[in-house]
This record gives structure tokens, sequence and C-alpha cells, in this order.
């Protein structure tokens, strides 16, 4: 007789709407085929600390329609994690703690970060296997994230939202838009939301030209614009220094060369960090009309998940326990023109989605006349 097989979870990276959703399917459909389900609180942290709680039917109660993450999450990477304020590599803890627990697979949900770590753990002999969620929508191989539908439908309301105060007040509003390096979250809900402007990481813009599209509304009478702009978008010039500092990080031969390229990187990005306000500025000079800015912001990840990403979640869960009864680990469960499919991680990791230039979401946005900055 084969011995009940025992599945832990975590959630890590930042929380998005949906992971509930996607505990309670994996928790359930596990629990439906015998197995039992033990939560890790926060991340990769709960199994580094041991800290950690039985998923029963009754802790799987309820938490379909919840916002969040019931097990918690962080941000902390197995290989150098801050313990009683020391950096340690707790992969070998981990790993322990992983047998300690009889644990015969572990199932990670998160973004880009996590499936490094999760790489990681791969590496060592755990059979993990990983759901992508964020939502940046950047995760390599699958289609969607969990978390991103919801977004989408946030973000989209508020872009609607801010039409009509723009439109009574004859201003231009900057609306910063979460999505890390990537533009899916701007670019889509800029569309959805009919943004005059929508700028994005993946096209580098140039601020004369967005200062003339607004003066060109303003010159058929249309005295106010909505501006998107991912908190990853820049100028031409800012793109040209990341990319120089980036492949000088990467071709350094020796340490010095390396630092340097590093403290350039560490600059460029705090300088990034005010972008949206020095664009919205550099507007009101070009264009002269009053301008304000509005920082999305935790709004766009907080609350209950839409009901794409509930049955998403639900798809790629319940084939998760699928896959884990059948051994098949050290894969990611993916959405792929609607199926959900098993691909490497190491495939995955390290690995970003990003818009390509000819995208069809880039196209439609050019041919209804939004100017995308280049
Ligand atoms: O990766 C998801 C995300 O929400 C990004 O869009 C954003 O840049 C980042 O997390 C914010 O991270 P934190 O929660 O660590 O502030």
């Amino acid at each position: 007789m084969t011995r009940t097989k025992h599945i832990g979870i975590l959630t890590a990276g930042g929380d998005s709407p949906g992971l509930n959703a996607a505990i309670r399917s994996v928790g359930k459909a596990a629990l439906g085929c015998g197995m039992t389900v033990t939560g890790f609180k926060d991340g990769f942290r709960g199994l580094a600390q041991d800290l950690r709680f039985p998923l029963d039917k009754t802790a799987l109660a309820g938490i379909l329609t919840v916002g969040g993450t019931i097990l918690g999450t962080g941000r902390d990477k197995p290989h150098r994690m801050e313990i009683e304020g020391k950096t340690r590599d707790m992969t070998d803890v981990i790993a322990a703690n992983y047998a300690k627990n009889n644990l015969d697979a572990l199932v990670c949900m998160g973004g880009g970060g996590t499936h490094k770590n999760a790489l990681r753990l791969v590496e060592k002999g755990l059979n993990v296997i990983t759901l992508p969620k964020t939502i940046d929508n950047d995760i390599a191989l699958t289609d969607a994230s969990i978390g991103f539908d919801t977004a989408l439908g946030i973000v989209t309301e508020v872009v609607d939202r801010l039409h009509s105060t723009a439109h009574s007040h004859h201003r231009i509003i900057v609306a910063e838009i979460m999505g890390h390096r990537a533009g899916w979250l701007a670019l889509g809900a800029g569309i959805a939301g009919g943004a005059d402007v929508i700028l994005i990481p993946e096209i580098p813009y140039d601020v004369e030209k967005v200062a003339a599209a607004i003066r060109r509304r303003s010159e058929y009478g249309t005295n106010f614009s909505i501006v998107a702009v991912a908190e990853g978008a820049m100028s031409v010039s800012d793109a040209a220094l990341f990319a120089a500092a980036r492949s000088r990080k990467k071709g350094a031969k020796h340490a010095p060369e390396q630092a340097e390229a590093e403290r350039d990187l560490a600059a460029l990005n705090a300088r990034q960090a005010d972008n949206t306000w020095r664009l919205s500025k550099q507007l009101e000079e070009l264009t002269r009309l009053e301008t304000r800015v509005t920082i999305l912001g935790y709004v766009q990840r907080g609350g209950t998940p839409s009901a794409g990403d509930r049955l998403l979640a639900t798809r790629l869960g319940t084939r998760c326990v699928e896959l884990i009864e059948n051994e098949c680990f050290g894969v990611m469960v993916a959405d792929c023109g609607g199926m959900a499919v098993a691909v490497p991680i190491k495939d995955v990791a390290g690995n970003l989605k990003l818009i390509a230039p000819d995208h069809a979401w880039v196209q439609s946005a050019r041919r209804v006349a939004t100017c995308l900055g280049d």
C-alpha cells in the first residue's frame, strides 16, 4: 500500500488577488484524493523556520472570495535570509525541514523571484511545483498569471474615474500603474479605460512627443488628457543609461568594475522612483496645462479576486494536484491557450515575459490613436 502523500504550500513575493482561491483549489483537490496538506507561513521563511499549520477542510472553507493570502507572504530568498540580524543561507535548513515534515511535494505560488528561489530548491532535490501569480503578468511561458485579471479591472476603473475629474478641471492626470519592469497592466488598463497616452517600459518615450500629442488634443478642443504610465516606463535617454549600466555589469571582468556598474544601477533605480513626478512636471511645462499625479499603489492588488482569477486559480490548482499524483515535479503549471500545462521551472526562472513592440495590444492602441510616447 502506498503512503498518504503530504504536500506543503507556500505563497511568496507580493500578494495578489486569487491566491486564496489557488490555495483552496490545491488543498481541496489534494484532500479529495487522500493527501494531507500543510501551509507554511510568510513565504520561504515559513519553511526555513518551520512555521506551519494544517490546511484541513475548515482552514480551506470560505476563502475563495477573500483577497490576499491566508498563509501570509514575504520576499525572503532561501539563500539570503535575515535571521536574528544576520544574513544566512537557509537552503539546507529548508531542505532539512522539508524532510523532517515528511513532505512529498512543495507547492510554491509566486512570481519572478519565487521562480528563481523555487529553482534553487529543485536543485537541492526537493519535489517542487509552482503556480504563477503576479498582478504584473510578466511570468515567462504562461499566458496569464493569477491576480492580473483583478488588477486589470481595478486599474481600468480608476482610469475611467480619472476622466471625469480631468475633464472638469481641464487637466492632465498622470496615473502611475504597477507592473515592475513590464507594461502589461498599464497597457491593458490604458486601452480598456481609454487613456490618451500609455507609457510602458518596453517602449521608451520621448517627452516632447508626448507633449505634442497632448497639445494636438487641445488644438481640437479637448483640454484634458489621461496619461497611464507604468512604474517601469522611462525616457529614451534613461533607457540608454540603464542598458549601458546593465551591459557593463554583465561584462565586468573584475570586482571593482562590477561594483561600479552596480552603484550606477542603484543610482538609476533611485532616480526611476521619481519618474512619474518628473514626467508630470515636464508635461506641465511643455503643454502649459495644469497637471496632477495619481499613484495607484497597493489598491491595485488588494481585495476580492475577479471571476477570471478565481477560475484560473482553480484550473491551475487542480491540475497541480494531478501533476503531484503523477509525480511530475520541477515544473510550473502554466496557462497555455486555455490548457493548464506543465513547463520546466528552469525555463521560467530568470526570464521575463515582456510586451513585444508588435504585440497585438500595442497595434490596437496605435490604431485608436493612443500616443505610446515614440
Ligand atoms: O510584483 C508585484 C508588485 O506589485 C509590483 O507591481 C510592484 O513593483 C511591487 O510588487 C511592489 O512590491 P512591494 O510589495 O515589495 O512594495
